[in-house]
C-alpha cells in the first residue's frame, strides 16, 4: 500500500551540504518528497520528538546534537515507504550499514548518522503530525 513516513536529514548532513545527495537516494528508490522544510530545533523540541529514548544513556547527547544546527524534515511517500526508507538509510550504526545506503556513505557515527526515519505506521503518523499540518503535505 502507499504509505507516508517522516524523515529527518540531521545536522551532521546539513552541515556537510548533503541534502541534495540524500534526497537523490530517496528519489532514486522511488520515494516522493511530498513535504519538506529546513528548521532549527530547540533542545526541548528535540527532547519531545525523541521522548521514547528519554531513559537511554545517549538521550542528552542526541538532543544536543539534533538542536546544534539546522535539520531538514520531510514526508516521504510511496509503496511500502516506511520499510523502503529504512532500507535506503541502512543500519543505525554506519559500521553495520550495507554499502550504497545513506548511512554507509555519509554517517559519521552511531549518534551522528545523517538521517532519521519512522520505524512503524503508528510512529510515522505521530512523527509526521509533530512537524507538518495536513495542508503542508502535497502528494
Ligand atoms: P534515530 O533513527 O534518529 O533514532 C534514535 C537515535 O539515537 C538514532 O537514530 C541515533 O542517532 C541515536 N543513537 C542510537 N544509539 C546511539 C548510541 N549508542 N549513541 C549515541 N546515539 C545513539
Amino acid at each position: 500500500a502507499t504509505e507516508r513516513t517522516l524523515s529527518i536529514i540531521k545536522p551532521d548532513a546539513t552541515r556537510r551540504n548533503l541534502t541534495g545527495k540524500i534526497n537523490a537516494k530517496f528519489e532514486d528508490a522511488g520515494l516522493r518528497i511530498v513535504a519538506q522544510k529546513r528548521i532549527q530545533l530547540t533542545k526541548a523540541q528535540a527532547g519531545e520528538f525523541y521522548k521514547v529514548h528519554a531513559e537511554r544513556p545517549f538521550y542528552d547527547e542526541l538532543c544536543e546534537f539534533m538542536a546544534s544546527e539546522p535539520v531538514v524534515v520531510q514526508v516521504l511517500e510511496g509503496e511500502g515507504a516506511i520499510a523502503k526508507n529504512r532500507e535506503v538509510m541502512g543500519a543505525t550504526n554506519p559500521a553495520d550499514a550495507d554499502s550504497g545506503t545513506i548511512r554507509a556513505e555519509f554517517a559519521e557515527s552511531v549518534g551522528e548518522n545523517s538521517v532519521h526515519g519512522s520505524d512503524a505506521p503508528e510512529t510515522a503518523k505521530d512523527e509526521i503530525s509533530f512537524f507538518f499540518a495536513d495542508l503542508e503535505i502535497v502528494g
